[in-house]
Protein backbone atom coordinates (compact mmCIF):
# COMPACT_ATOMS: atom_id res chain seq x y z
CA UNK A 1 0.00 0.00 0.00
CA UNK A 2 1.52 3.28 -1.11
CA UNK A 3 0.75 6.40 0.29
CA UNK A 4 -1.88 7.36 -1.58
CA UNK A 5 -5.10 8.83 0.65
CA UNK A 6 -7.32 6.02 2.29
CA UNK A 7 -11.27 6.27 2.02
CA UNK A 8 -11.82 5.01 -1.38
CA UNK A 9 -15.63 4.30 -1.25
CA UNK A 10 -17.83 1.19 -1.74
CA UNK A 11 -19.12 1.91 -4.87
CA UNK A 12 -19.79 -1.59 -6.78
CA UNK A 13 -18.23 -2.79 -9.88
CA UNK A 14 -20.43 -5.03 -12.76
CA UNK A 15 -19.80 -8.87 -11.21
CA UNK A 16 -17.43 -7.78 -8.70
CA UNK A 17 -17.56 -10.03 -5.24
CA UNK A 18 -19.21 -8.51 -2.92
CA UNK A 19 -17.39 -8.59 0.58
CA UNK A 20 -18.81 -7.42 3.81
CA UNK A 21 -15.90 -6.29 6.40
CA UNK A 22 -17.52 -6.01 9.62
CA UNK A 23 -15.45 -4.17 12.57
CA UNK A 24 -16.59 -3.48 15.69
CA UNK A 25 -14.04 -1.93 17.77
CA UNK A 26 -11.34 0.71 18.16
CA UNK A 27 -8.48 -1.94 16.75
CA UNK A 28 -10.48 -3.89 14.20
CA UNK A 29 -10.95 -0.82 12.19
CA UNK A 30 -7.39 -0.16 12.22
CA UNK A 31 -5.99 -3.13 11.58
CA UNK A 32 -9.04 -3.30 8.72
CA UNK A 33 -8.70 -0.41 7.26
CA UNK A 34 -5.81 -1.40 5.00
CA UNK A 35 -7.18 -4.68 3.89
CA UNK A 36 -10.67 -2.70 2.95
CA UNK A 37 -8.37 -0.12 1.05
CA UNK A 38 -6.51 -3.16 -0.74
CA UNK A 39 -10.27 -4.71 -2.11
CA UNK A 40 -11.15 -1.09 -2.80
CA UNK A 41 -8.03 -1.17 -5.02
CA UNK A 42 -9.46 -3.90 -7.28
CA UNK A 43 -12.13 -3.90 -9.37
CA UNK A 44 -12.88 -7.49 -8.89
CA UNK A 45 -14.31 -6.74 -5.56
CA UNK A 46 -16.73 -4.55 -3.88
CA UNK A 47 -15.95 -4.13 -0.09
CA UNK A 48 -19.19 -2.86 1.92
CA UNK A 49 -18.14 -2.07 5.77
CA UNK A 50 -20.23 -2.89 8.44
CA UNK A 51 -19.76 -1.44 11.92
CA UNK A 52 -21.57 -3.43 14.60
CA UNK A 53 -20.96 0.44 16.47
CA UNK A 54 -19.91 -2.09 19.65
CA UNK A 55 -17.59 1.13 20.13
CA UNK A 56 -19.08 4.34 18.89
CA UNK A 57 -16.58 7.50 19.27
CA UNK A 58 -13.42 5.19 19.32
CA UNK A 59 -14.92 3.66 16.25
CA UNK A 60 -15.30 6.76 14.48
CA UNK A 61 -12.09 8.12 15.36
CA UNK A 62 -10.14 5.69 13.21
CA UNK A 63 -12.80 5.72 10.73
CA UNK A 64 -12.33 9.48 10.15
CA UNK A 65 -8.56 9.31 10.18
CA UNK A 66 -8.32 6.89 7.62
CA UNK A 67 -11.52 8.87 5.93
CA UNK A 68 -13.58 5.89 5.48
CA UNK A 69 -17.33 5.78 6.54
CA UNK A 70 -19.19 3.06 7.57
CA UNK A 71 -21.63 1.64 4.87
CA UNK A 72 -24.06 0.53 7.57
CA UNK A 73 -23.12 0.57 11.23
CA UNK A 74 -25.34 -0.92 13.93
CA UNK A 75 -24.46 1.53 16.62
CA UNK A 76 -25.40 -1.16 19.18
CA UNK A 77 -22.88 0.25 21.99
CA UNK A 78 -24.48 1.23 25.57
CA UNK A 79 -22.84 2.41 28.55
CA UNK A 80 -21.40 -0.36 30.86
CA UNK A 81 -22.26 -3.12 28.03
CA UNK A 82 -22.82 -6.75 29.20
CA UNK A 83 -21.50 -9.51 27.04
CA UNK A 84 -24.61 -11.10 26.65
CA UNK A 85 -26.03 -7.70 25.57
CA UNK A 86 -23.27 -7.00 22.19
CA UNK A 87 -23.20 -11.32 21.75
CA UNK A 88 -26.77 -11.10 21.21
CA UNK A 89 -27.51 -7.57 19.38
CA UNK A 90 -24.42 -8.04 16.69
CA UNK A 91 -25.83 -11.36 16.18
CA UNK A 92 -29.52 -10.38 15.25
CA UNK A 93 -27.97 -7.31 13.62
CA UNK A 94 -25.14 -8.67 11.39
CA UNK A 95 -28.02 -11.70 10.43
CA UNK A 96 -30.05 -9.05 8.98
CA UNK A 97 -27.87 -7.23 7.22
CA UNK A 98 -26.61 -10.50 5.78
CA UNK A 99 -29.89 -11.38 4.54
CA UNK A 100 -30.03 -8.44 2.60
CA UNK A 101 -26.16 -8.18 1.29
CA UNK A 102 -26.20 -11.43 0.74
CA UNK A 103 -22.35 -10.92 0.42
CA UNK A 104 -20.18 -13.66 -1.23
CA UNK A 105 -18.11 -13.82 1.89
CA UNK A 106 -17.64 -11.90 5.35
CA UNK A 107 -14.09 -10.54 6.82
CA UNK A 108 -14.07 -10.34 10.42
CA UNK A 109 -10.81 -9.57 12.15
CA UNK A 110 -9.40 -10.97 15.53
CA UNK A 111 -11.27 -11.69 18.79
CA UNK A 112 -13.58 -9.64 20.09
CA UNK A 113 -17.43 -9.93 20.86
CA UNK A 114 -18.15 -8.87 17.21
CA UNK A 115 -15.77 -10.90 15.63
CA UNK A 116 -17.16 -13.91 17.29
CA UNK A 117 -21.23 -12.83 17.14
CA UNK A 118 -20.95 -11.75 13.25
CA UNK A 119 -18.72 -14.97 12.35
CA UNK A 120 -21.69 -16.87 13.89
CA UNK A 121 -24.44 -14.57 11.62
CA UNK A 122 -22.30 -15.85 8.58
CA UNK A 123 -21.90 -19.64 9.61
CA UNK A 124 -25.08 -20.16 10.33
CA UNK A 125 -26.21 -18.12 6.19
CA UNK A 126 -23.51 -20.55 5.37
CA UNK A 127 -21.29 -17.37 4.25
CA UNK A 128 -17.59 -18.32 3.96
CA UNK A 129 -15.98 -16.33 7.20
CA UNK A 130 -11.55 -15.10 6.19
CA UNK A 131 -10.35 -14.73 9.80
CA UNK A 132 -7.80 -12.15 9.34
CA UNK A 133 -5.71 -12.12 12.47
CA UNK A 134 -6.29 -15.78 12.88
CA UNK A 135 -4.33 -18.50 15.36
CA UNK A 136 -3.46 -16.58 17.52
CA UNK A 137 -3.66 -18.45 21.20
CA UNK A 138 -2.63 -17.64 24.80
CA UNK A 139 -3.92 -20.99 25.62
CA UNK A 140 -5.45 -19.75 28.51
CA UNK A 141 -9.30 -20.04 28.23
CA UNK A 142 -9.97 -17.34 30.84
CA UNK A 143 -6.96 -14.84 29.72
CA UNK A 144 -7.53 -12.66 28.00
CA UNK A 145 -11.54 -12.91 28.79
CA UNK A 146 -13.61 -13.48 26.80
CA UNK A 147 -11.57 -13.18 23.87
CA UNK A 148 -9.24 -16.18 23.86
CA UNK A 149 -12.83 -17.63 23.64
CA UNK A 150 -13.73 -15.79 20.51
CA UNK A 151 -10.65 -15.93 18.54
CA UNK A 152 -11.07 -20.25 19.26
CA UNK A 153 -14.65 -20.17 18.38
CA UNK A 154 -14.18 -17.95 15.02
CA UNK A 155 -11.72 -20.20 14.21
CA UNK A 156 -13.80 -23.10 13.75
CA UNK A 157 -15.88 -21.52 12.03
CA UNK A 158 -13.92 -19.77 9.32
CA UNK A 159 -13.32 -20.76 5.59
CA UNK A 160 -9.98 -18.88 5.04
CA UNK A 161 -7.53 -18.02 7.95
CA UNK A 162 -4.90 -14.90 7.65
CA UNK A 163 -2.32 -15.87 10.38
CA UNK A 164 0.14 -13.22 11.13
CA UNK A 165 2.81 -15.54 11.78
CA UNK A 166 4.18 -18.72 11.70
CA UNK A 167 3.43 -19.34 15.58
CA UNK A 168 -0.67 -18.82 14.77
CA UNK A 169 -0.44 -20.79 11.63
CA UNK A 170 1.12 -24.08 13.89
CA UNK A 171 -1.80 -23.35 16.53
CA UNK A 172 -4.52 -23.71 13.84
CA UNK A 173 -2.46 -26.67 12.21
CA UNK A 174 -2.33 -28.47 15.79
CA UNK A 175 -6.38 -27.78 16.37
CA UNK A 176 -6.91 -29.52 13.28
CA UNK A 177 -7.56 -26.70 10.57
CA UNK A 178 -6.93 -27.74 6.81
CA UNK A 179 -3.21 -26.51 6.13
CA UNK A 180 -4.71 -25.58 2.76
CA UNK A 181 -7.02 -22.71 4.24
CA UNK A 182 -4.21 -20.79 6.24
CA UNK A 183 -2.22 -18.18 4.97
CA UNK A 184 0.68 -16.94 6.46
CA UNK A 185 0.18 -13.26 5.61
CA UNK A 186 1.68 -10.92 8.09
CA UNK A 187 -0.26 -8.45 10.40
CA UNK A 188 -2.22 -5.92 8.99
CA UNK A 189 -1.29 -3.68 11.82
CA UNK A 190 2.04 -3.17 10.49
CA UNK A 191 0.36 -1.64 7.05
CA UNK A 192 -1.61 0.65 9.13
CA UNK A 193 1.32 1.71 11.01
CA UNK A 194 4.13 2.27 8.36
CA UNK A 195 1.34 4.21 6.35
CA UNK A 196 0.65 6.20 9.65
CA UNK A 197 3.92 6.53 10.14
CA UNK A 198 4.80 8.54 7.67
CA UNK A 199 1.83 11.09 8.73
CA UNK A 200 2.42 11.15 12.42
CA UNK A 201 5.58 13.62 12.71
CA UNK A 202 4.15 16.17 15.41
CA UNK A 203 1.04 15.75 17.90
CA UNK A 204 -1.84 17.50 17.21
CA UNK A 205 -3.37 16.82 20.79
CA UNK A 206 -2.74 19.91 22.87
CA UNK A 207 -2.22 17.77 25.73
CA UNK A 208 0.77 16.40 24.12
CA UNK A 209 2.26 19.67 23.13
CA UNK A 210 5.22 19.49 26.39
CA UNK A 211 6.34 16.23 25.06
CA UNK A 212 7.43 16.62 21.65
CA UNK A 213 10.94 17.77 22.28
CA UNK A 214 10.28 18.33 25.94
CA UNK A 215 10.81 15.36 29.07
CA UNK A 216 11.57 11.45 28.35
CA UNK A 217 7.74 9.88 28.68
CA UNK A 218 6.74 6.56 29.44
CA UNK A 219 3.59 5.65 27.97
CA UNK A 220 0.97 3.66 29.31
CA UNK A 221 -2.66 1.67 28.23
CA UNK A 222 -4.37 -0.85 30.06
CA UNK A 223 -8.29 -1.59 29.86
CA UNK A 224 -8.58 -5.73 29.62
CA UNK A 225 -11.40 -7.01 31.71
CA UNK A 226 -9.69 -9.36 33.88
CA UNK A 227 -7.18 -6.30 35.04
CA UNK A 228 -10.38 -4.38 36.07
CA UNK A 229 -10.66 -3.14 39.89
CA UNK A 230 -7.60 -4.29 42.05
CA UNK A 231 -4.81 -5.33 39.69
CA UNK A 232 -5.54 -2.07 37.68
CA UNK A 233 -5.53 0.30 40.66
CA UNK A 234 -2.52 -1.79 41.32
CA UNK A 235 -0.92 -0.84 37.82
CA UNK A 236 -1.83 2.87 38.66
CA UNK A 237 -0.08 2.95 41.86
CA UNK A 238 3.19 0.84 40.22
CA UNK A 239 3.17 3.86 37.67
CA UNK A 240 3.53 6.78 40.37
CA UNK A 241 6.36 4.85 42.01
CA UNK A 242 7.80 4.59 38.78
CA UNK A 243 7.35 8.19 38.55
CA UNK A 244 8.84 8.66 42.13
CA UNK A 245 12.09 7.11 41.53
CA UNK A 246 12.63 8.67 38.16
CA UNK A 247 11.16 11.94 38.40
CA UNK A 248 12.22 12.93 35.18
CA UNK A 249 10.29 11.19 33.64
CA UNK A 250 6.19 12.08 32.48
CA UNK A 251 3.83 9.19 31.95
CA UNK A 252 1.31 10.02 28.77
CA UNK A 253 -1.63 7.50 29.98
CA UNK A 254 -4.80 8.14 27.01
CA UNK A 255 -7.64 6.10 28.68
CA UNK A 256 -9.74 4.11 27.53
CA UNK A 257 -13.33 5.19 27.30
CA UNK A 258 -14.97 2.63 29.47
CA UNK A 259 -16.31 4.32 32.55
CA UNK A 260 -15.13 1.36 34.86
CA UNK A 261 -11.01 1.97 33.59
CA UNK A 262 -11.45 5.84 33.74
CA UNK A 263 -12.84 5.70 37.48
CA UNK A 264 -9.76 4.03 38.75
CA UNK A 265 -7.08 5.71 36.45
CA UNK A 266 -8.44 9.11 37.54
CA UNK A 267 -8.86 8.27 41.16
CA UNK A 268 -5.41 7.03 41.24
CA UNK A 269 -3.47 9.57 38.78
CA UNK A 270 -5.11 12.57 38.48
CA UNK A 271 -3.31 14.58 41.35
CA UNK A 272 0.05 13.56 39.63
CA UNK A 273 1.54 16.46 37.96
CA UNK A 274 3.81 14.37 35.71
CA UNK A 275 0.92 12.18 34.38
CA UNK A 276 -0.68 13.43 31.36
CA UNK A 277 -4.11 11.28 31.97
CA UNK A 278 -6.27 11.90 28.66
CA UNK A 279 -8.74 10.74 26.44
CA UNK A 280 -8.23 8.61 23.81
CA UNK A 281 -5.67 9.20 21.19
CA UNK A 282 -6.33 9.45 17.92
CA UNK A 283 -4.38 6.77 15.70
CA UNK A 284 -1.56 9.36 14.19
CA UNK A 285 -0.64 10.69 17.53
CA UNK A 286 -0.73 7.65 19.57
CA UNK A 287 1.72 6.23 16.55
CA UNK A 288 3.65 9.32 17.29
CA UNK A 289 3.40 8.72 21.38
CA UNK A 290 4.77 5.41 20.54
CA UNK A 291 7.82 6.49 18.17
CA UNK A 292 9.18 9.16 21.12
CA UNK A 293 8.32 7.42 23.95
CA UNK A 294 11.08 5.69 26.42
CA UNK A 295 9.27 2.86 27.39
CA UNK A 296 5.89 1.43 27.08
CA UNK A 297 3.67 -0.13 29.70
CA UNK A 298 0.70 -1.87 28.00
CA UNK A 299 -1.88 -4.66 28.22
CA UNK A 300 -3.16 -4.39 24.95
CA UNK A 301 -3.03 -6.38 22.49
CA UNK A 302 -1.90 -4.07 19.17
CA UNK A 303 0.46 -2.45 20.99
CA UNK A 304 2.23 -5.27 21.90
CA UNK A 305 2.42 -5.37 17.84
CA UNK A 306 3.28 -2.00 17.24
CA UNK A 307 6.29 -1.53 20.37
CA UNK A 308 7.95 -4.26 18.47
CA UNK A 309 7.33 -3.49 15.06
CA UNK A 310 9.14 0.14 16.62
CA UNK A 311 11.71 -2.04 18.65
CA UNK A 312 10.40 -0.05 21.37
CA UNK A 313 10.70 -2.13 25.11
CA UNK A 314 7.33 -2.86 26.17
CA UNK A 315 6.48 -4.24 29.63
CA UNK A 316 3.05 -6.25 29.20
CA UNK A 317 0.52 -6.13 32.01
CA UNK A 318 -1.20 -9.32 31.57
CA UNK A 319 0.14 -12.96 33.13
CA UNK A 320 0.15 -14.50 29.81
CA UNK A 321 0.75 -13.71 25.67
CA UNK A 322 -1.14 -14.55 22.71
CA UNK A 323 1.91 -12.66 20.83
CA UNK A 324 5.21 -14.98 21.73
CA UNK A 325 6.93 -13.48 19.29
CA UNK A 326 7.52 -9.92 21.18
CA UNK A 327 8.63 -11.66 24.07
CA UNK A 328 10.78 -13.93 22.02
CA UNK A 329 12.65 -10.87 20.38
CA UNK A 330 13.39 -9.46 23.71
CA UNK A 331 11.83 -5.98 24.00
CA UNK A 332 8.56 -7.35 25.01
CA UNK A 333 9.13 -8.01 28.84
CA UNK A 334 6.43 -10.10 30.29
CA UNK A 335 5.90 -8.78 33.92
CA UNK A 336 1.86 -9.81 34.62
CA UNK A 337 -0.10 -7.49 37.11
CA UNK A 338 2.12 -7.58 40.10
CA UNK A 339 3.14 -3.84 41.05
CA UNK A 340 6.18 -4.98 42.26
CA UNK A 341 7.52 -6.71 39.00
CA UNK A 342 6.06 -4.02 37.22
CA UNK A 343 8.26 -1.31 39.26
CA UNK A 344 11.49 -3.24 39.06
CA UNK A 345 11.47 -4.00 35.78
CA UNK A 346 10.63 -0.31 34.51
CA UNK A 347 13.20 1.33 37.11
CA UNK A 348 15.73 -1.58 35.85
CA UNK A 349 15.38 -0.36 31.95
CA UNK A 350 15.20 3.25 33.22
CA UNK A 351 18.11 3.54 35.16
CA UNK A 352 20.26 0.80 33.34
CA UNK A 353 21.49 2.57 29.45
CA UNK A 354 23.35 -0.79 28.67
CA UNK A 355 20.72 -2.91 29.82
CA UNK A 356 18.10 -0.75 27.63
CA UNK A 357 20.36 0.00 24.58
CA UNK A 358 20.71 -3.96 24.60
CA UNK A 359 17.04 -5.11 23.82
CA UNK A 360 17.26 -1.90 21.40
CA UNK A 361 20.18 -3.56 19.67
CA UNK A 362 18.78 -7.14 19.65
CA UNK A 363 15.71 -6.09 17.90
CA UNK A 364 15.58 -6.49 13.98
CA UNK A 365 13.72 -7.06 11.48
CA UNK A 366 9.64 -7.35 12.21
CA UNK A 367 8.07 -10.54 13.14
CA UNK A 368 4.67 -9.03 12.94
CA UNK A 369 4.67 -8.33 9.19
CA UNK A 370 6.40 -6.43 6.46
CA UNK A 371 3.64 -4.31 5.65
CA UNK A 372 2.68 -6.17 2.63
CA UNK A 373 -0.13 -7.98 4.98
CA UNK A 374 -3.43 -6.72 3.05
CA UNK A 375 -1.94 -7.24 -0.29
CA UNK A 376 -1.45 -11.27 0.21
CA UNK A 377 -5.28 -11.52 2.22
CA UNK A 378 -6.58 -9.97 -1.12
CA UNK A 379 -4.35 -12.20 -3.30
CA UNK A 380 -5.51 -15.17 -1.72
CA UNK A 381 -8.94 -14.07 -1.98
CA UNK A 382 -8.71 -13.59 -5.51
CA UNK A 383 -7.64 -16.79 -6.33
CA UNK A 384 -10.31 -18.34 -4.47
CA UNK A 385 -13.49 -16.31 -5.25
CA UNK A 386 -12.10 -15.17 -8.43
C1 LIG B 1 -13.44 -4.33 23.56
C2 LIG B 1 -13.16 -5.79 23.27
C3 LIG B 1 -11.68 -6.10 23.52
C4 LIG B 1 -10.78 -5.12 22.78
C5 LIG B 1 -11.18 -3.70 23.10
C6 LIG B 1 -10.39 -2.74 22.26
C7 LIG B 1 -14.90 -7.44 23.71
C8 LIG B 1 -15.57 -8.25 24.74
N1 LIG B 1 -13.93 -6.64 24.16
O1 LIG B 1 -13.24 -4.13 24.95
O2 LIG B 1 -11.43 -7.41 23.07
O3 LIG B 1 -9.47 -5.35 23.20
O4 LIG B 1 -12.57 -3.52 22.80
O5 LIG B 1 -10.46 -1.44 22.76
O6 LIG B 1 -15.22 -7.52 22.57
N2 LIG B 1 -17.01 2.98 25.43
C9 LIG B 1 -17.39 4.27 25.08
N3 LIG B 1 -17.03 4.74 23.83
C10 LIG B 1 -16.35 3.99 22.94
C11 LIG B 1 -15.96 2.70 23.31
C12 LIG B 1 -16.31 2.20 24.55
O7 LIG B 1 -18.01 4.97 25.84
O8 LIG B 1 -16.07 4.47 21.84
C13 LIG B 1 -17.38 2.46 26.77
C14 LIG B 1 -18.87 2.09 26.86
O9 LIG B 1 -19.35 2.43 28.14
C15 LIG B 1 -18.84 0.56 26.74
C16 LIG B 1 -17.52 0.24 27.43
O10 LIG B 1 -16.65 1.29 27.04
O11 LIG B 1 -19.96 -0.05 27.35
C17 LIG B 1 -16.90 -1.10 27.12
O12 LIG B 1 -16.82 -1.36 25.74
P1 LIG B 1 -16.71 -2.91 25.23
O13 LIG B 1 -16.61 -2.91 23.75
O14 LIG B 1 -17.78 -3.71 25.86
O15 LIG B 1 -15.39 -3.43 25.90
P2 LIG B 1 -13.89 -2.94 25.73
O16 LIG B 1 -13.29 -2.98 27.08
O17 LIG B 1 -13.86 -1.70 24.95
N1 LIG C 1 -4.63 3.31 20.05
C1 LIG C 1 -5.02 4.58 19.60
N2 LIG C 1 -5.22 5.58 20.53
C2 LIG C 1 -5.06 5.38 21.86
C3 LIG C 1 -4.68 4.08 22.30
C4 LIG C 1 -4.48 3.07 21.37
O1 LIG C 1 -5.17 4.80 18.40
O2 LIG C 1 -5.26 6.32 22.64
C5 LIG C 1 -4.43 2.23 19.07
C6 LIG C 1 -3.12 1.49 19.15
O3 LIG C 1 -2.15 2.12 18.33
C7 LIG C 1 -3.47 0.10 18.66
C8 LIG C 1 -4.91 -0.06 19.03
O4 LIG C 1 -5.40 1.24 19.34
O5 LIG C 1 -3.39 0.01 17.24
C9 LIG C 1 -5.02 -0.95 20.23
O6 LIG C 1 -6.34 -0.96 20.66
P1 LIG C 1 -6.76 -1.45 22.11
O7 LIG C 1 -5.62 -1.36 23.06
O8 LIG C 1 -8.01 -0.70 22.44
O9 LIG C 1 -7.21 -2.95 21.83
P2 LIG C 1 -6.42 -4.35 21.76
O10 LIG C 1 -5.34 -4.24 20.76
O11 LIG C 1 -5.94 -4.65 23.14
O12 LIG C 1 -7.50 -5.29 21.36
Amino acid sequence: MGMMAMGMSSEKNEGAKVIDVIIGTRPEAIKMAPVIQELRSRDEFSARIIATGQHSDMLKQVLDFFSFSADVNLGVMKREQSLDYITSSVLLGVGEILDSDRPDAVLVHGDTTTTFSAALAAFYRRIPIGHVEAGLRSNDITRPFPEEMNRIATDRISSWWFAPTESARDNLIREGIPAGGVHVTGNTVVDALQWTRNIAKTPSEPCMSDLAGGPPFILMTAHRRESWGEPLAGICGALLEILRRHNSYRALVPMHRNPVVRNTMRRILSENPNVILCDPLSYPDFVWALNNCVLILSDSGGVQEEATALSKPVLILRDVTERPEAVERGSGILVGLDAERIINAACKLLGDRAAYAAIVDRCSGNPFGDGRSSARIADVLSAAMG
